[in-house]
């Protein structure tokens, strides 16, 4: 298969779509982007690696980094976890606080915003620096040692974070959350002010392709482990539009309103596209219609 094409022909395919959506201006930091960027990367379980676009331009990974806090909260926490957060789809938007109230303030899933929260603060009293094991996590997997937070867009987040905020009380009222509210949203904007590129995305995700598998070889997450964060990943990890995300690339995802989206191919390898202009659940237009282009010319896909 010769992907570098197929992966030129995918940045093709979303070029018509570069600019469409709109770029997240929730957090003012983030609105600075540049519309028309667009990266794309493939890492494969071999361990070649393809890119095309901006692949190697560092961007806001957002709600990217929320699949690299469950994939560290689960190892000693997992049984845990599950009690405190569902993986239900939730079908509301990501920042919605709706179903807090008549679920007694167990999320839906690990991936809406409100469940990200619960799960930063399992890991968080793992290992007493939440947002610092998802930083060192990613530096470690792609051997970028400056992939860092980015201060401007955390503090951004945070002044403008009344939701997430209320989120926060909110479950904390019911007794989920162990940490301090204020720290768990400080490492929660921490970990999603993280700044990646695609290429440092397909690599961090590989352990995903591989079934548990950390790039030297370890293991962080068991087989099963591993086969249920994709299962989540593919109900829930473009949030109410999950089930056309499923239905268009037919792989595990998880978006951020940076406009990254980082799919898994269990068993093959990882793709990450990243393109700024987001439809209104908040996944990127460019990033999706790429995918998509690969998965189609490439039959690549879990179904
Ligand atoms: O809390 C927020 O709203 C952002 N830090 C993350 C949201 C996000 O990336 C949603 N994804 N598409």
């Amino acid at each position: 298969m010769n992907y570098q094409q197929i992966l030129h022909d995918a940045m093709e395919a979303a070029r018509p779509v570069l600019g469409h959506g709109r770029v997240a201006d929730y957090i003012p930091a983030l609105a600075a982007v540049d519309p028309q960027a667009f990266g794309m990367a493939l890492a494969t379980n071999d361990g070649e690696f393809y890119g095309v676009g901006d692949h190697d331009t560092p961007f806001s990974i957002q709600s990217v980094s929320k699949l690299f806090t469950l994939a560290l909260a689960l190892p000693e926490g997992g049984v845990g976890l599950w009690k405190r957060v569902g993986r239900e789809p939730s079908g509301n938007p990501f920042n919605s606080l709706i179903q807090l109230e008549t679920e007694h303030g167990i999320p839906r899933n690990p991936f809406i915003n409100a469940g990200a929260i619960v799960v930063t603060d399992v890991l968080h009293s793992l290992t007493g620096d939440a947002s610092g094991a998802v930083r060192d996590f990613l530096r470690a997997e792609s051997g970028n040692p400056l992939i860092d937070t980015d201060p401007e867009v955390a503090a951004s987040e945070s002044e403008h974070g009344l939701r997430n905020a209320a989120l926060a009380n909110f479950i904390a009222s019911f007794g989920n959350l162990e940490n301090p509210v204020e720290t768990v949203l400080e490492h929660y904007y921490a970990h999603c002010a993280l700044r990646a590129s695609c290429r440092d995305l397909a690599l961090a995700g590989g352990f995903l392709a591989r079934h548990g598998l950390r790039a030297d070889g370890t293991r962080l997450l068991t087989r099963s482990d591993a086969k249920r964060v994709n299962a989540v990943m593919l109900t829930c990890g473009t949030y109410d539009a999950a089930g056309d995300f499923a239905y268009r690339v037919g792989l595990p995802g998880k978006s951020g309103v940076g406009g990254a989206i980082l799919a898994i191919i269990p068993g093959v390898g990882t793709l990450c596209a990243w393109s700024p202009g987001l439809d209104t659940a908040g996944n990127s237009v460019g990033a999706a219609v790429a995918l998509d282009h690969f998965t189609t010319a490439t039959g690549c896909s879990v179904f």
